[in-house]
């Protein structure tokens, strides 16, 4: 991919970065957007010449539009990663909050891939990444808006598939599960929380964001050329350990 530009959203945060530096490591010239202009300030002085910045809120259309036409030419890669959360129970989570979460995960998601898409076609097609969450593959307690949001970009990740296979894009999303970077640092700040977390993984770690940046540089290459409309999940196991805590009476184990 030398040479061609690759769109990584959410670019400033902690998994953000580290794709966005996977990206030119891979060829790419990197058009980072966020809305945090200090933190996209910080990565062009670490990333220098292969990256510009832009400040672009994913939600917004007309910004959108606007960052997609200062673009030397059609993106051959797309990265929706700019993500937010707000915890809470359902039945006092804010409609404010639920707005946010749903606006930038998922609406980010449709309004950033179908503006880029619209340029990349004609120009010969490309290959969008969505990242979603093993929140998007289960629910769990406190996060319904954030489970919501990334259920859909896992559905919405099926749908430009479907729709786009014939013109050239393929389309597939990575769901991380607990990764020690980004939103998950405030949680991880507690070094007994963190253990814990760590300890509840089945290969026995939290991912690095370069966990998650190895696929979806994976599933932008020519190697994953037949793939598309997956979610591919990044979790140590995670998910597939949710009903490892039942317990069993002795005469149901083998051996
Ligand atoms: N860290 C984890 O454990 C984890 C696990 C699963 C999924 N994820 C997902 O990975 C992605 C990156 O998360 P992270 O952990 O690096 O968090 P982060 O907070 O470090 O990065 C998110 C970035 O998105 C930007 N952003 C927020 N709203 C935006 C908007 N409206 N427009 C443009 N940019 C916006 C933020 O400024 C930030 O730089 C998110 O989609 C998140 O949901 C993270």
């Amino acid at each position: 991919m030398s040479g061609s530009w690759a769109v990584v959203t959410g670019a400033a945060g902690g998994i953000g970065s580290v794709i966005a530096r996977s990206a030119i490591g891979a060829g790419y010239r990197v058009a980072a957007w966020d809305i945090d202009a200090e933190g996209l300030a910080y990565l062009a002085t670490e990333l220098g010449d292969a990256l510009t910045t832009a400040v672009v809120d994913v939600g917004d259309q007309a910004a959108v539009e606007e960052a997609a036409a200062a673009l030397p030419e059609a993106p051959r890669l797309v990265v929706n990663n700019a993500g937010v959360v707000r915890f809470g129970p359902l039945l006092d989570l804010t409609v404010a909050d639920w707005t946010t979460v749903l606006g930038t995960n998922l609406t980010g998601t449709f309004v950033v891939a179908r503006t880029l898409v619209r340029r990349m076609i004609p120009a010969g097609g490309g290959t969008v990444v969505n990242i979603a969450s093993v929140n998007g593959v289960t629910a769990a307690v406190d996060a319904g808006a954030y489970t919501s949001s990334k259920a859909g970009v896992a559905r919405l990740t099926e749908q430009m598939a479907l729709e786009w296979a014939d013109r050239g894009v393929r389309v597939n999303a990575v769901a991380p599960g607990l990764i020690d970077a980004g939103m998950s640092n405030a949680v991880n700040s507690d070094p007994d929380v963190r253990e814990r977390r760590s300890a509840a993984v089945p290969v026995g770690r939290q991912g690095a964001a370069q966990d998650v940046a190895d696929v979806v540089l994976f599933l932008a290459s020519d190697r994953a050329a037949y793939v598309t409309g997956q979610t591919v999940t990044v979790d140590g196991g995670l998910v597939r350990a949710a009903l490892s805590g039942i317990p069993r009476s002795a005469p149901d184990r083998c051996g």
